[in-house]
């Protein structure tokens, strides 16, 4: 793959939090949010990242943003390590990706109406004279699908559907080609949730956008992304394009979580038996060893227990990190680096 069309690239990247303690706020343990995570998102790709609360998801994301420092690896964008941008190089990274999250109620300045929250950026970043900024709103206003004259409406006067289409409008102003959409409709209802599906599709068919898009709920992914990524404690188990990670589900866990997506047809769940998987997701300050799968996992054999399998392609663009896939080696030869 050329860089040309690699857009955000991670490689091995870690994101560890330190647990200090007493007076002298000594490091006594450290939360391994995201323990070796590599990944590629292609220009113009939607790329799904989906795994249990706490797996990491957000973490992958603010590091990605830059609002949390990779503890090792590399964050590469368009080719360049995003670690050693500097200055002009940083604000265009920063303008060329923008977030879009789950509670826009929180995110949007509640003392600012709809128009300013949008022309802010436009305005802080000099993207357009200022005679045209008016006229911006009005063109992002109708891009987000919003009558005009919500541009003197405040977000408590808005639907939270309505406030999501103003975030995803200030996202807009910045001309971005990167949109990181964490559980950006996890908290609207399920109409409304369709609603602002159709909206980011429609808007990365029309202005070429690529999507970062996080969710746990697996339908809304397998709909809008083109290719999945499962994270489970801080790490990738498996990756796939969407449609061969949902019919032929290879990691241990991907399979779990499939499974436990409930049948719309209520005659079919009816007669579905799921396994539950067993027990909690254990603390990422204290993962278990060798695969961190292991303790949960129903194919756990003594080697699960005591060495990491690597992500190893098994199919085109299909990686999976489990000693039982077909693609595993007999020996130990590329088990995963763990930091300390
Ligand atoms: N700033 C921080 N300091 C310490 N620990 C953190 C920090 N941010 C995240 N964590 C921890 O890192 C782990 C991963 O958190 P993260 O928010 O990335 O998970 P997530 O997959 O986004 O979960 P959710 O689905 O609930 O949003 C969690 O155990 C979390 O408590
Ligand atoms: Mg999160």
């Amino acid at each position: 793959m050329s860089a040309a069309q690699t857009l955000l690239e991670f490689d091995d990247v870690h994101v560890h939090f330190p647990i200090r303690e007493g007076l002298f706020k000594r490091e006594v343990g450290r939360i391994r949010a995201v323990n070796g995570v590599s990944f590629e998102i292609k220009r113009g790709q939607a790329f799904g990242l989906v795994g249990e609360s706490g797996c990491g998801k957000s973490t992958v994301a603010r590091a990605a943003l830059r609002l949390e420092e990779a503890t090792s690896g590399s964050i590469r964008y368009a080719g360049e390590h995003v670690s050693l941008m500097l200055g002009p190089d940083m604000m265009d990274y920063r303008r060329k990706m923008q977030a879009v999250f789950q509670d826009p109620f929180s995110s949007l300045n509640p003392r600012q109406k709809a128009g300013q929250i949008i022309a802010e950026p436009i305005r802080v970043h000099g993207l357009k004279p200022p005679t045209e900024i008016k006229a911006e709103v009005h063109r992002l206003l109708d891009l987000c699908g919003l009558p005009r004259r919500f541009e003197g409406l405040y977000p408590h006067e808005m639907s939270g559907g309505q406030r999501q289409r103003i975030g995803i409008a200030r996202a807009l102003a910045m001309d971005p080609e990167l949109i990181v959409a964490d559980e950006a409709v996890s908290a609207l209802d399920v109409s409304i949730q369709a609603q602002i599906i159709t909206l980011l599709e429609d808007l990365q068919r029309d202005l070429g956008l690529t999507y970062l898009f996080i969710g746990h709920d697996l339908s809304v992914v397998r709909h809008i992304c083109d290719h999945v990524a499962v994270m489970y404690l801080g790490r990738i188990v498996e990756s796939a394009p969407s449609e061969v990670l949902f019919s032929n589900p290879t990691h241990p866990y991907t399979r779990a979580l499939i499974d436990a997506v409930p049948n719309p047809d209520p005659a079919v769940e009816a007669g579905r038996h799921v396994e539950p998987l067993a027990g909690e997701v254990p603390s990422p300050a204290n993962p278990p060893s060798g695969c961190v799968f292991h303790p949960r996992c129903p194919l756990a054999t003594e080697r699960c227990r005591i060495e990491s399998p690597a992500l190893l392609t098994v199919a085109s663009e299909h990686s999976v990190a489990c000693w039982n896939s077909p693609q595993a080696p007999d020996h130990p030869t590329t088990t995963q680096r763990t930091s300390s």
